[in-house]
């Protein structure tokens, strides 16, 4: 049996900064955010915005394509970037999306990984279920601080994706590398809204897990190298990305891939996540999106890598065969129009926007852009919304 992702929809905040911007503020060569870690733009969300909105966004925009949502059986919300200790995120998307009451609804952590052991949990409740669904909403906020290292790879986005059986998008293959290490690259402890960082070591622990995920996944008998046509990697910033690249032509001692390939193989793959920013948890499937949406001609029947990073850190390496015909559920202008029609935030502007989303009011009144649904803030320690359907 056939079971992968169906459909794969894109939403991110309604607010971009222009890296070149900020680097003339924070007295930074333009070029070292621009070339050095390969960041134009940031997505940057109001502060009516948060994970819900923009995961909802997404799933709205997920179910466009899903004839009968009832068949959606569970929900696996994937973020770093938690609203609540306790109730899950997922419940609000199951909400405001009207999803069936029979339905297992969760929310997962593990930083950027999460995104993935939902996939791979969706895929065995597939197999198990054959003719339900999962939609999986992977929806993150990178904050690093204000003049901070880490400050221009923030960003903000969310997918939605629906696994299921006959995948019209991509099908996974079984075979998968993984690997888990108790390390301190990246961590954000109770009360605090801001990542702590240790930047340069956790760029050396990615391309160490890197290696580590290959070894494994060609232990289990995965295929080679050269045999997968295109591959995505998590990509905190477009650099980290095509390091490891490298690095993996280096490990694989590839005779067929160079680093001359890197324009086509990898470059598609990198133009979302160079305008939105770290997305955390959905950045490896901006990726993918990027890819698909970014390659003249089809690409049916070629496979795909997979690298997936999340900080503390496990990592996971899987491959998948897009379907034939995938280019009919794709989201080729709305995702463009998503892009391209954020309004552009001088850095002040951004600076409070930055400073508001730490301490939400209740401003039922403010009237911000958003997608259809809109954060009020909370009151009564509860977090309130208008859905504009
Ligand atoms: P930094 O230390 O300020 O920057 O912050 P740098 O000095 O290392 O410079 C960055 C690059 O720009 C270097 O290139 C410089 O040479 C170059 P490299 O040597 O690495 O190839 N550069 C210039 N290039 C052109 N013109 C110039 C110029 N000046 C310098 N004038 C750092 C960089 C990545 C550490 C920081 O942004 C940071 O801490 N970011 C956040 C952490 C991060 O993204 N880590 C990535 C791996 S971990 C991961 O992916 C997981 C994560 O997504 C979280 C999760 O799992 O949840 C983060």
């Amino acid at each position: 049996m056939n079971v992968g992702i169906d459909v794969l929809a894109l939403a991110t905040g309604h607010y971009v900064l222009d890296l070149r911007s900020l680097a003339a503020v924070r007295g930074a060569d333009p070029q070292k955010y621009t070339l050095g870690l390969g960041q134009d733009f940031m997505s940057v969300p109001s502060p009516q915005e948060d994970v819900v909105t923009m995961g909802v966004e997404a799933g709205l925009r997920a179910l466009e394509r899903i004839s009968d949502p009832t068949t959606i059986r569970l929900v696996l919300f994937a973020t770093e970037s938690s609203i609540d200790q306790s109730k899950s995120a997922g419940i609000y998307i199951h909400h405001f999306l009207k999803l069936a009451p029979s339905c297992r609804v969760v929310e997962l952590k593990q930083a950027c990984y999460s995104a993935t052991a939902a996939l791979q949990l969706a895929v065995a409740f597939v197999r198990q279920n054959p003719s339900d669904k999962v939609l999986i909403i992977a929806s993150d906020i990178a904050r690093y601080g204000l003049n901070t290292s880490g400050e221009p790879t923030q960003g903000c986005g969310a997918v939605a994706f629906v696994v299921s059986s006959s995948p019209r998008l991509l099908s996974l293959e079984k075979t998968t590398g993984v690997y888990a290490r108790h390390i301190m690259d990246f961590w954000r402890p109770n009360g605090q809204d801001e990542a702590c960082v240790n930047g340069r070591y956790s760029a050396v622990a990615y391309l160490d897990a890197l290696g580590k995920v290959w070894e494994e996944f060609q232990h289990n008998g995965g295929v080679s190298f050269d045999r997968i046509d295109f591959i995505c990697y998590h990509t905190p910033f477009t650099r980290m990305a095509e390091k490891a690249f490298v690095r993996h032509l280096e490990i694989t001692q590839s005779t067929k891939k160079t680093l001359a390939h890197l324009s086509t193989l990898l470059t598609p793959a990198l133009i979302y996540s160079r305008c939105l920013g770290n997305c955390y948890t959905a950045s490896l499937y901006v990726s993918l999106l990027s890819l698909l949406e970014n390659t003249a001609g089809d690409l049916s029947g070629a496979r795909l890598g997979f690298f997936s990073y999340g900080s503390g850190c496990v990592a996971e390496f899987f491959t998948g065969i897009l379907s034939s015909g995938y280019r009919d559920v794709l989201f080729f202008e709305a995702h463009a129009q998503a892009i391209a029609q954020r309004l552009l935030l001088t850095v002040p502007d951004y600076e409070a926007f930055y400073t508001q989303l730490s301490s939400p009011v209740f401003a039922p009144d403010s009237c911000y852009q958003t997608g259809p649904l809109r954060f009020l803030g909370i009151k009564n320690y509860q977090r309130h919304y208008d859905f504009a359907r």
